[in-house]
């Protein structure tokens, strides 16, 4: 790294000022706790505030992760919607359990979300599919995700195949594109604040019920 920029990192230092997050306040579900952060996130306009990070891990306990996008919250679940031939899909065949990371910088606030995974039923998957645009619809049947293509060529040349093939007729749902839902067993949710005292209420599933507690910044 050039000197600049080791400058920068060592001189990088940005303090928090996020309002206090009490675990006497907070909502007793989690999701409802998402869905009121979720909100504000949305209202101040922070830019793609349903990206969030995937992490999995391959059968070599070797972790990966990757962004999607949140497409919804539903029977305790969060849902996401990719490809069952990706490597994600082969690291959760082999480990169903996964977390999931948000980050919305401009609120000074991460979300931390760990569970277990399972493929939502064909139905949900349907539905959602019938409702993407068109293209992204082709997109899915043309991408091989995670495996190697020889050029971008090879790509587009599968987009014009499926184009052709489901012309004049509506795009059907992939058998291997579709959605899982993550059922969390524990939810951190992490305000930023002033000198590195953040607030960190962690959610952990007991039972049938969610336990609050505060953990140590
Ligand atoms: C902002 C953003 C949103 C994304 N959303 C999705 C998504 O919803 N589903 C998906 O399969 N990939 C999504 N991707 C691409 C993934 O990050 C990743 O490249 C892809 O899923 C292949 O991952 P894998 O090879 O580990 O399976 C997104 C990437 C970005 C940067």
């Amino acid at each position: 790294m050039n000197e600049d920029l080791q400058n920068y990192l060592n001189e990088i230092r940005r303090d928090f000022s996020g309002k206090p997050l009490q675990e006497d306040t907070v909502q007793q579900d989690p999701f409802r706790q998402f869905e009121i952060w979720f909100e504000e996130a949305v209202n101040a306009q922070i830019l793609d505030p349903q990206a969030m990070t995937l992490a999995t891990v391959n059968e070599a306990g070797q972790p990966s992760a990757r962004v999607v996008y949140l497409r919804g919250t539903q029977d305790g679940a969060f849902i996401f919607y990719t490809n069952y031939r990706s490597n994600k899909a082969r690291d959760l065949e082999q480990h169903p359990k996964a977390a999931l990371n948000f980050l919305w910088r401009g609120l000074d606030r991460q979300i931390r979300i760990e569970g277990v995974v399972h493929q939502v039923d064909p139905q949900v998957s349907d539905n959602y599919f019938a409702g993407r645009p068109r293209e992204s619809q082709i997109g899915a049947w043309a991408s091989q995700q995670s495996h190697q293509l020889k050029n971008r060529e090879e790509l587009e040349e599968q987009v014009k195949v499926y184009t052709n093939k489901f012309e004049g007729q509506e795009v059907p749902r992939p058998d291997f594109w579709g959605g899982y839902m993550l059922i969390p067993h524990q939810v951190e949710f992490w305000q930023g604040r002033p000198n590195r005292l953040h607030d960190r209420i962690l959610y952990a599933l007991e039972g049938k019920g969610w336990t609050i507690s505060r953990l140590s910044p």
